[in-house]
């Protein structure tokens, strides 16, 4: 499998993940300038950056959780996915679980499997810089089927479902499934 060129995220990368942020989600739920930055200088190590001759391609950012947290993810009450939320709440250096927070690739280079490729070699990196890992969580709209695929076929399975958690944005589904893979 060709090896893509992911690297960690700088400051000086915001403009890029900003564009790609609205390139790939509608507006309503994009995150703010500021909620990115505070992920890049909180937690660099798992904001990663997929270059390509033309620039950043894509991003995906993380976050590490406790155990309590990961858990508490399977109730509808969960707080921690919440748009907008702060990462120094969330994030605890000695976490156990990878949160992903978000993932895109700029749209003319989707549906050629690079989407696919740029996860899986960013959980391995990520794994690898992070032995202390146990597991990995996600959260992702029902109607965001190509990220499902990924996730699906990378071994996540679904754990829970938030009702009308994307109900600013739904088409048809307004349902977050939550999904949760263990590295054990
Ligand atoms: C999710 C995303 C990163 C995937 O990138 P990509 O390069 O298009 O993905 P791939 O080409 O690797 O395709 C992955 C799978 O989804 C399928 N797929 C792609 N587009 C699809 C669509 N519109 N509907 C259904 N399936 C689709 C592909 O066929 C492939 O499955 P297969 O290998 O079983 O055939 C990209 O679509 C994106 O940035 N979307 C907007 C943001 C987003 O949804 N992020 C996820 C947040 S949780």
């Amino acid at each position: 499998m060709t090896v893509l060129a992911i690297r960690t995220a700088r400051l000086d990368d915001l403009n890029a993940i900003m564009q790609l942020e609205a390139n790939g989600f509608p507006s309503a739920i994009c995150e703010s300038r500021d909620v990115m930055q505070q992920r890049l200088q909180h937690f660099a190590e798992g904001f990663l950056i997929l270059e390509h001759a033309d620039g950043a391609i894509g991003y995906l950012c993380s976050e590490l959780w406790p155990q309590d947290h990961a858990d508490s993810a399977s109730h509808s009450t969960a707080t921690h996915f919440a748009l907008g939320h702060d990462i120094r709440q969330t994030h605890r250096r000695d976490g156990t679980h990878l949160y992903i927070s978000s993932m895109t690739i700029a749209p003319a280079y989707r549906g050629d499997g690079l989407g696919r490729r740029f996860f899986q070699q960013s959980v391995a990196l990520l794994r690898t810089r992070l032995p202390q890992l146990h597991g990995s969580i996600l959260l992702l709209s029902a109607e965001w089927l190509a990220a499902h695929r990924i996730y699906r076929d990378c071994g996540y399975t679904e754990i829970a479902r938030l009702p009308d958690f994307f109900a600013d944005i739904a088409a048809q589904d307004a349902d977050a499934i939550v999904m949760r893979l263990s590295f054990f």
